[in-house]
């Protein structure tokens, strides 16, 4: 058995790419890379999302600003495409056939996550694999989808992805080793010596900022990276504001919680 193809070699290779060029996807590769997103496994195959695919130019500025507004790549990419939990398509068929509608809990919800992400993802493969570059926008889970995208009841924000050809290389960025992630059998719990040795790789991307970076940061009381993480980037703040939004999309959207 080779340990080495195509697929392999893309997904070892993968950097997220946030500088796009101004040129469009072409039809039959957008065709293709949806029909890669439908075919992904889904939960008793009922595919509980939907993909709604942003092009247009203003649509695509207008995500952006839903998205924070401080993320360029969005509204610069040939495309985006937002994976949103549907559970509202189910409810349509089950009550035209006069089933019971009951997947407004949070179980299905969460599946419907899963659903929509493992199709976005394989989007996302499929895109790296012919050498289009994609990048993740977590601010999505916060974005009013209703407003953005007229969503009805039962639908939730999952996932956005940007896609184009790329206009930058970036270098592979590190990953903690395996021994760090990877636990056989049961878990593992970590003494600090490990955590430690297992971050290092972390550790040292302190030395990767620019002296004038790390000067400005070290007078603002932010030593390491862990500080500059937690105190810096993803501010208690933030993550309580992006939270309580991404709540009330659930509960606007009528799950169950
Ligand atoms: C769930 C998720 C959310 C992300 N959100 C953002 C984002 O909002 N903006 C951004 O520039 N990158 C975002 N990314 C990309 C990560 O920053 C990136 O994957 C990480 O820094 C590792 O870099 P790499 O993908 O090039 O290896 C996100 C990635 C994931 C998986």
């Amino acid at each position: 058995m080779s340990l080495k193809n195509a697929v392999i070699d893309s997904l070892l290779n993968h950097r997220s790419v946030r500088r796009f060029k101004d040129e469009p996807i072409e039809p039959e590769v957008l065709e293709m890379l949806l029909k890669s997103g439908l075919r992904a496994a889904s939960a008793g195959n009922l595919q509980s999302y939907s993909l709604i695919v942003v092009d247009d130019r203003e649509k695509k500025e207008e995500l952006s600003r839903a998205c924070g507004g401080h993320q360029d790549f969005i509204a610069d990419a040939a495309v985006n495409i937002a994976a949103v939990v549907d559970q509202f398509r189910f409810k349509k068929w089950v009550e035209l056939n006069k089933g019971h509608f009951h997947a407004d809990y949070a179980i299905t919800l969460f599946i419907g996550f899963w659903d929509a992400i493992i199709a976005l993802h394989n989007i996302v493969v499929a895109a790296e694999s012919i050498g289009l570059g994609t990048c993740y926008v977590g601010n999505f889970l916060s974005v009013d989808i209703q407003s953005l995208f007229g969503t009805p009841d039962y639908v939730a924000p999952a996932g956005l992805v940007s896609i184009g050809y790329p206009d930058e290389e970036p270098e592979l960025r590190p990953r903690l080793p395996l021994e760090a992630v990877v636990h056989r059998n049961s878990y593992r719990v970590y003494s600090d010596e490990e955590i430690r040795s297992l971050y290092r790789v972390m550790d040292d991307r302190w030395k990767s900022f620019s002296e004038e970076g790390r000067k400005r940061f070290v007078e603002s009381g932010v030593l390491n990276v862990a500080q500059y993480v937690t105190l810096m980037h993803y501010t208690e703040e933030f993550i309580r504001s992006e939270s309580e939004k991404l709540l009330q999309n659930i509960k606007k959207a009528k799950f169950k919680l």
